[in-house]
Protein backbone atom coordinates (compact mmCIF):
# COMPACT_ATOMS: atom_id res chain seq x y z
CA UNK A 1 0.00 0.00 0.00
CA UNK A 2 1.26 3.25 -0.98
CA UNK A 3 2.74 5.01 2.06
CA UNK A 4 1.11 8.90 1.47
CA UNK A 5 -1.91 10.12 -0.25
CA UNK A 6 0.24 11.82 -2.72
CA UNK A 7 2.14 8.56 -3.49
CA UNK A 8 -1.20 7.02 -3.58
CA UNK A 9 -2.75 9.33 -5.96
CA UNK A 10 0.13 9.30 -8.52
CA UNK A 11 -0.49 4.65 -8.52
CA UNK A 12 -3.37 5.39 -8.82
CA UNK A 13 -3.02 8.15 -11.61
CA UNK A 14 -0.95 5.64 -13.76
CA UNK A 15 -3.54 2.47 -13.17
CA UNK A 16 -4.89 1.57 -16.82
CA UNK A 17 -8.77 2.75 -16.17
CA UNK A 18 -12.01 2.10 -17.76
CA UNK A 19 -14.79 4.59 -17.69
CA UNK A 20 -18.04 3.02 -18.52
CA UNK A 21 -20.27 5.69 -17.29
CA UNK A 22 -19.23 9.73 -18.40
CA UNK A 23 -21.74 11.98 -20.23
CA UNK A 24 -20.50 14.14 -22.40
CA UNK A 25 -22.41 17.26 -21.90
CA UNK A 26 -21.02 17.04 -18.27
CA UNK A 27 -17.72 16.91 -19.14
CA UNK A 28 -16.96 20.38 -20.78
CA UNK A 29 -13.74 22.32 -19.51
CA UNK A 30 -14.48 25.55 -17.74
CA UNK A 31 -11.92 27.41 -19.83
CA UNK A 32 -13.19 26.43 -23.05
CA UNK A 33 -16.54 27.25 -21.72
CA UNK A 34 -15.82 31.01 -21.25
CA UNK A 35 -14.22 31.13 -24.06
CA UNK A 36 -17.19 30.09 -26.33
CA UNK A 37 -19.37 32.51 -24.66
CA UNK A 38 -17.25 35.05 -25.33
CA UNK A 39 -16.49 34.28 -29.06
CA UNK A 40 -20.31 33.86 -29.64
CA UNK A 41 -22.33 36.39 -26.93
CA UNK A 42 -23.87 34.02 -24.74
CA UNK A 43 -25.45 35.89 -21.75
CA UNK A 44 -23.86 34.61 -18.77
CA UNK A 45 -23.74 36.25 -15.41
CA UNK A 46 -19.68 36.21 -16.09
CA UNK A 47 -16.73 35.15 -18.18
CA UNK A 48 -14.44 34.86 -15.01
CA UNK A 49 -13.63 30.98 -15.27
CA UNK A 50 -13.90 31.46 -11.30
CA UNK A 51 -17.04 33.01 -10.68
CA UNK A 52 -18.76 31.03 -13.91
CA UNK A 53 -18.14 27.89 -11.79
CA UNK A 54 -20.59 27.80 -9.69
CA UNK A 55 -23.30 27.83 -12.51
CA UNK A 56 -21.89 25.14 -13.84
CA UNK A 57 -20.54 22.83 -10.86
CA UNK A 58 -21.67 21.45 -8.01
CA UNK A 59 -19.38 23.49 -5.33
CA UNK A 60 -20.29 23.95 -1.83
CA UNK A 61 -23.99 22.99 -2.31
CA UNK A 62 -26.92 21.55 -0.55
CA UNK A 63 -26.51 17.41 -1.79
CA UNK A 64 -29.91 17.17 -4.62
CA UNK A 65 -30.68 15.45 -6.91
CA UNK A 66 -32.95 17.97 -9.27
CA UNK A 67 -30.48 20.53 -8.96
CA UNK A 68 -27.70 18.71 -10.05
CA UNK A 69 -29.79 17.94 -12.98
CA UNK A 70 -30.39 21.48 -13.05
CA UNK A 71 -26.95 22.57 -14.47
CA UNK A 72 -27.22 20.57 -17.78
CA UNK A 73 -29.99 23.04 -18.64
CA UNK A 74 -27.38 25.98 -18.44
CA UNK A 75 -24.31 23.27 -20.07
CA UNK A 76 -26.74 22.89 -23.37
CA UNK A 77 -26.81 26.81 -24.40
CA UNK A 78 -22.91 26.16 -25.34
CA UNK A 79 -23.08 24.51 -28.50
CA UNK A 80 -24.00 26.99 -30.46
CA UNK A 81 -21.52 25.89 -33.00
CA UNK A 82 -20.54 23.05 -35.22
CA UNK A 83 -16.79 23.60 -34.23
CA UNK A 84 -17.96 24.46 -30.40
CA UNK A 85 -19.42 20.24 -30.53
CA UNK A 86 -16.47 18.78 -32.22
CA UNK A 87 -13.97 20.97 -29.87
CA UNK A 88 -16.06 19.80 -26.67
CA UNK A 89 -15.95 15.95 -27.74
CA UNK A 90 -12.38 16.38 -28.58
CA UNK A 91 -11.41 17.86 -25.37
CA UNK A 92 -13.45 15.34 -23.48
CA UNK A 93 -11.47 12.60 -24.46
CA UNK A 94 -8.15 14.17 -24.71
CA UNK A 95 -8.72 14.44 -20.91
CA UNK A 96 -9.35 11.29 -20.27
CA UNK A 97 -6.92 9.66 -21.73
CA UNK A 98 -4.61 12.15 -19.83
CA UNK A 99 -6.00 10.59 -16.65
CA UNK A 100 -5.02 7.09 -18.16
CA UNK A 101 -8.25 6.48 -19.19
CA UNK A 102 -7.37 3.57 -21.31
CA UNK A 103 -11.21 2.46 -22.71
CA UNK A 104 -14.18 4.92 -22.82
CA UNK A 105 -17.79 4.72 -23.10
CA UNK A 106 -18.61 8.18 -23.86
CA UNK A 107 -22.70 8.92 -23.49
CA UNK A 108 -23.76 12.28 -25.27
CA UNK A 109 -27.77 13.01 -25.62
CA UNK A 110 -27.94 14.00 -29.23
CA UNK A 111 -30.81 16.60 -28.48
CA UNK A 112 -28.58 18.41 -26.05
CA UNK A 113 -25.81 19.52 -28.40
CA UNK A 114 -28.37 20.06 -30.92
CA UNK A 115 -30.58 22.21 -29.14
CA UNK A 116 -28.95 25.75 -29.31
CA UNK A 117 -29.16 25.74 -32.94
CA UNK A 118 -31.56 23.07 -33.58
CA UNK A 119 -28.95 21.37 -35.50
CA UNK A 120 -30.33 18.15 -36.60
CA UNK A 121 -29.34 14.97 -34.57
CA UNK A 122 -27.15 12.89 -37.06
CA UNK A 123 -25.49 16.11 -37.62
CA UNK A 124 -24.40 16.73 -34.11
CA UNK A 125 -23.43 12.65 -34.27
CA UNK A 126 -20.81 12.85 -36.93
CA UNK A 127 -19.53 15.78 -35.35
CA UNK A 128 -18.81 13.37 -31.95
CA UNK A 129 -17.57 10.73 -34.15
CA UNK A 130 -15.30 13.21 -36.17
CA UNK A 131 -13.77 14.39 -33.09
CA UNK A 132 -13.59 11.50 -31.08
CA UNK A 133 -12.23 9.75 -34.16
CA UNK A 134 -9.64 12.38 -33.97
CA UNK A 135 -8.77 12.39 -30.17
CA UNK A 136 -8.70 8.34 -30.46
CA UNK A 137 -6.02 8.62 -33.13
CA UNK A 138 -3.84 10.99 -31.23
CA UNK A 139 -3.76 9.46 -27.92
CA UNK A 140 -4.13 5.45 -28.82
CA UNK A 141 -7.25 5.26 -25.98
CA UNK A 142 -10.07 3.34 -27.29
CA UNK A 143 -13.72 5.20 -27.63
CA UNK A 144 -17.39 4.02 -28.25
CA UNK A 145 -20.69 6.01 -27.50
CA UNK A 146 -23.81 6.05 -26.08
CA UNK A 147 -26.92 7.72 -26.72
CA UNK A 148 -28.47 9.10 -23.94
CA UNK A 149 -32.28 9.80 -23.93
CA UNK A 150 -33.70 11.30 -21.48
CA UNK A 151 -37.05 10.00 -18.99
CA UNK A 152 -38.58 13.73 -18.47
CA UNK A 153 -38.44 14.88 -21.98
CA UNK A 154 -41.29 13.54 -25.04
CA UNK A 155 -41.22 9.98 -26.10
CA UNK A 156 -40.87 11.41 -29.32
CA UNK A 157 -37.67 12.79 -28.94
CA UNK A 158 -36.31 9.74 -27.09
CA UNK A 159 -37.53 7.77 -30.07
CA UNK A 160 -35.40 10.23 -32.18
CA UNK A 161 -32.09 9.84 -30.09
CA UNK A 162 -32.42 5.74 -30.38
CA UNK A 163 -33.20 6.29 -34.38
CA UNK A 164 -29.77 7.58 -34.51
CA UNK A 165 -28.17 5.39 -31.88
CA UNK A 166 -29.12 2.74 -34.74
CA UNK A 167 -28.30 4.67 -37.52
CA UNK A 168 -24.47 5.02 -36.08
CA UNK A 169 -24.39 0.73 -34.53
CA UNK A 170 -20.82 0.68 -37.08
CA UNK A 171 -19.43 4.03 -36.68
CA UNK A 172 -18.85 3.50 -32.98
CA UNK A 173 -22.16 4.08 -31.48
CA UNK A 174 -21.99 0.41 -29.07
CA UNK A 175 -24.87 1.21 -26.32
CA UNK A 176 -28.40 3.63 -25.33
CA UNK A 177 -28.74 5.09 -22.04
CA UNK A 178 -31.74 6.55 -20.20
CA UNK A 179 -31.46 9.22 -17.67
CA UNK A 180 -33.03 12.35 -16.16
CA UNK A 181 -35.92 12.78 -13.72
CA UNK A 182 -36.01 8.93 -12.11
CA UNK A 183 -38.54 10.38 -8.91
CA UNK A 184 -41.41 11.78 -11.64
CA UNK A 185 -40.84 9.37 -14.71
CA UNK A 186 -40.87 5.65 -14.50
CA UNK A 187 -38.61 4.22 -17.13
CA UNK A 188 -41.35 1.89 -18.10
CA UNK A 189 -42.90 3.81 -21.45
CA UNK A 190 -39.51 4.23 -23.27
CA UNK A 191 -39.48 -0.29 -22.92
CA UNK A 192 -40.54 -0.39 -26.95
CA UNK A 193 -37.84 1.79 -27.81
CA UNK A 194 -34.84 -0.07 -26.10
CA UNK A 195 -36.06 -3.20 -27.08
CA UNK A 196 -35.85 -1.83 -30.83
CA UNK A 197 -32.36 -1.00 -29.93
CA UNK A 198 -31.55 -4.24 -28.14
CA UNK A 199 -32.59 -5.77 -31.43
CA UNK A 200 -30.10 -4.03 -33.52
CA UNK A 201 -27.11 -4.85 -31.42
CA UNK A 202 -26.89 -1.86 -29.30
CA UNK A 203 -25.84 -2.37 -25.18
CA UNK A 204 -28.34 -0.64 -22.76
CA UNK A 205 -27.69 0.91 -19.55
CA UNK A 206 -30.45 2.69 -17.44
CA UNK A 207 -29.91 5.54 -14.82
CA UNK A 208 -31.79 3.88 -12.11
CA UNK A 209 -31.48 3.23 -8.24
CA UNK A 210 -29.94 6.78 -7.64
CA UNK A 211 -32.24 9.17 -6.62
CA UNK A 212 -35.05 6.80 -7.11
CA UNK A 213 -35.83 3.02 -5.13
CA UNK A 214 -34.66 -0.24 -5.75
CA UNK A 215 -37.64 -1.11 -7.39
CA UNK A 216 -36.43 1.53 -10.06
CA UNK A 217 -33.40 -0.86 -10.26
CA UNK A 218 -35.98 -3.99 -11.21
CA UNK A 219 -38.01 -1.69 -13.54
CA UNK A 220 -34.75 -0.94 -15.53
CA UNK A 221 -33.82 -4.55 -15.65
CA UNK A 222 -37.15 -6.61 -15.49
CA UNK A 223 -39.20 -4.26 -17.89
CA UNK A 224 -36.09 -2.54 -20.11
CA UNK A 225 -33.70 -5.05 -20.42
CA UNK A 226 -31.12 -3.44 -18.87
CA UNK A 227 -27.56 -5.20 -18.85
CA UNK A 228 -26.20 -2.53 -16.89
CA UNK A 229 -27.33 0.20 -14.62
CA UNK A 230 -26.14 3.75 -14.25
CA UNK A 231 -25.97 3.95 -10.33
CA UNK A 232 -27.99 1.55 -8.80
CA UNK A 233 -26.60 1.93 -5.63
CA UNK A 234 -30.05 1.54 -3.78
CA UNK A 235 -30.62 -1.83 -5.24
CA UNK A 236 -28.91 -2.39 -1.77
CA UNK A 237 -32.16 -1.24 -0.17
CA UNK A 238 -34.06 -4.25 -1.18
CA UNK A 239 -32.16 -7.73 -1.14
CA UNK A 240 -34.82 -9.04 -3.75
CA UNK A 241 -33.21 -6.78 -5.88
CA UNK A 242 -29.91 -7.51 -5.36
CA UNK A 243 -30.19 -11.01 -6.02
CA UNK A 244 -31.86 -9.88 -9.41
CA UNK A 245 -28.69 -8.05 -10.38
CA UNK A 246 -26.65 -11.30 -9.68
CA UNK A 247 -29.00 -13.94 -10.95
CA UNK A 248 -28.49 -11.72 -14.49
CA UNK A 249 -25.19 -10.72 -14.37
CA UNK A 250 -26.47 -7.39 -14.35
CA UNK A 251 -23.10 -4.47 -13.75
CA UNK A 252 -23.70 -1.45 -11.68
CA UNK A 253 -21.97 2.08 -12.84
CA UNK A 254 -21.11 3.78 -9.43
CA UNK A 255 -20.20 7.04 -9.68
CA UNK A 256 -18.90 8.09 -5.90
CA UNK A 257 -18.56 11.81 -6.45
CA UNK A 258 -21.99 12.21 -7.95
CA UNK A 259 -23.85 10.11 -5.65
CA UNK A 260 -22.60 12.30 -3.03
CA UNK A 261 -23.43 15.24 -4.87
CA UNK A 262 -27.34 14.11 -6.30
CA UNK A 263 -27.96 13.21 -2.29
CA UNK A 264 -27.85 9.52 -3.39
CA UNK A 265 -26.04 9.05 -0.18
CA UNK A 266 -25.17 11.02 2.96
CA UNK A 267 -21.76 10.34 3.27
CA UNK A 268 -18.84 8.44 1.92
CA UNK A 269 -18.66 6.22 4.93
CA UNK A 270 -22.04 4.70 3.88
CA UNK A 271 -21.71 4.47 0.85
CA UNK A 272 -22.78 1.04 0.06
CA UNK A 273 -20.51 -0.12 -2.93
CA UNK A 274 -18.19 -2.22 -0.85
CA UNK A 275 -21.19 -3.79 0.45
CA UNK A 276 -22.71 -4.25 -3.23
CA UNK A 277 -18.70 -6.13 -4.56
CA UNK A 278 -19.15 -8.43 -1.29
CA UNK A 279 -22.66 -9.34 -2.10
CA UNK A 280 -21.40 -10.69 -5.28
CA UNK A 281 -22.95 -7.71 -7.30
CA UNK A 282 -20.75 -6.71 -10.21
CA UNK A 283 -19.72 -2.79 -9.62
CA UNK A 284 -17.74 -1.01 -11.25
CA UNK A 285 -16.11 2.68 -10.53
CA UNK A 286 -16.84 5.84 -13.05
CA UNK A 287 -17.25 9.86 -13.21
CA UNK A 288 -20.14 10.49 -14.07
CA UNK A 289 -20.22 14.23 -15.06
CA UNK A 290 -15.99 15.44 -14.41
CA UNK A 291 -17.58 19.29 -14.90
CA UNK A 292 -19.93 19.07 -12.80
CA UNK A 293 -18.22 17.17 -10.09
CA UNK A 294 -15.11 18.52 -10.68
CA UNK A 295 -13.60 15.21 -10.47
CA UNK A 296 -11.31 12.90 -12.57
CA UNK A 297 -11.47 9.22 -12.81
CA UNK A 298 -8.05 9.10 -10.73
CA UNK A 299 -10.26 11.13 -8.07
CA UNK A 300 -12.77 8.50 -7.47
CA UNK A 301 -10.39 5.56 -7.36
CA UNK A 302 -9.08 8.06 -4.27
CA UNK A 303 -12.32 8.23 -2.98
CA UNK A 304 -13.27 4.35 -3.35
CA UNK A 305 -9.56 3.68 -1.61
CA UNK A 306 -9.79 6.19 0.92
CA UNK A 307 -13.29 6.78 1.53
CA UNK A 308 -15.18 3.59 0.99
CA UNK A 309 -13.32 0.90 2.08
CA UNK A 310 -12.03 -0.74 -1.59
CA UNK A 311 -9.00 -2.24 -1.97
CA UNK A 312 -6.12 -1.76 -5.05
CA UNK A 313 -6.81 -5.75 -5.32
CA UNK A 314 -10.60 -4.70 -5.39
CA UNK A 315 -10.02 -2.22 -8.33
CA UNK A 316 -8.46 -4.75 -10.50
CA UNK A 317 -11.65 -6.98 -9.58
CA UNK A 318 -13.81 -3.45 -10.31
CA UNK A 319 -11.65 -2.88 -13.74
CA UNK A 320 -12.24 -6.11 -14.84
CA UNK A 321 -15.90 -5.96 -14.31
CA UNK A 322 -15.37 -2.78 -16.41
CA UNK A 323 -14.26 -4.93 -19.07
CA UNK A 324 -16.59 -7.34 -18.91
CA UNK A 325 -19.17 -5.40 -19.14
CA UNK A 326 -17.90 -2.98 -21.72
CA UNK A 327 -20.23 -3.24 -25.24
CA UNK A 328 -17.90 -4.40 -27.26
CA UNK A 329 -17.19 -7.86 -29.00
CA UNK A 330 -15.99 -10.61 -26.85
CA UNK A 331 -12.79 -10.87 -29.02
CA UNK A 332 -12.31 -7.01 -28.27
CA UNK A 333 -13.13 -7.48 -24.92
CA UNK A 334 -10.34 -10.30 -24.23
CA UNK A 335 -8.03 -8.40 -25.69
CA UNK A 336 -8.83 -5.15 -23.56
CA UNK A 337 -8.71 -7.85 -20.64
CA UNK A 338 -5.40 -9.02 -21.17
CA UNK A 339 -3.80 -5.67 -21.73
CA UNK A 340 -4.85 -3.74 -19.27
CA UNK A 341 -4.82 -6.60 -16.46
CA UNK A 342 -1.39 -7.38 -17.43
CA UNK A 343 -0.50 -3.60 -17.06
CA UNK A 344 -2.34 -3.67 -13.84
CA UNK A 345 -0.39 -6.33 -11.97
CA UNK A 346 3.07 -4.82 -13.06
CA UNK A 347 2.23 -1.69 -11.21
CA UNK A 348 0.90 -2.82 -8.24
N1 LIG B 1 -28.77 10.89 -13.15
C1 LIG B 1 -29.75 11.14 -14.02
N2 LIG B 1 -29.55 11.81 -15.13
C2 LIG B 1 -28.32 12.24 -15.40
C3 LIG B 1 -27.27 12.01 -14.53
C4 LIG B 1 -27.51 11.30 -13.37
O1 LIG B 1 -26.60 11.05 -12.55
N3 LIG B 1 -26.15 12.56 -15.07
C5 LIG B 1 -26.55 13.08 -16.24
N4 LIG B 1 -27.86 12.90 -16.45
ZN1 LIG C 1 -25.15 9.67 -15.34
Amino acid sequence: MPRSTLELRRVLHALPKVDLHRHLEGSLRLETLAEIAQEHGIDLPSYNIEQLRPYVQFTDEEPDFHRFLEKFKLLKRFYTTREAVKRVAYEAVIDAAADNVRYLELRFNPAALAHAQNFPLHEVTELVIEAVNQAQAETGIWVRLLCTAVRHESYDLARQVIDVAMAYRDRGVVGVDLAGDEVHYPAAPFAPLFKRAAEHGLGITIHAGEAGRASNVREAVEVLHAQRIGHGIRAIEDSSVVQLLRQRNVTLEVCPTSNLQTGAVDNFGLHPLRDLYVLGVKVTINTDDPSISDTTLTDEYMVAVMGLGVSLRDLRECTRNSIRAAFLSPVEKLQLEQLLLTEFDTLL
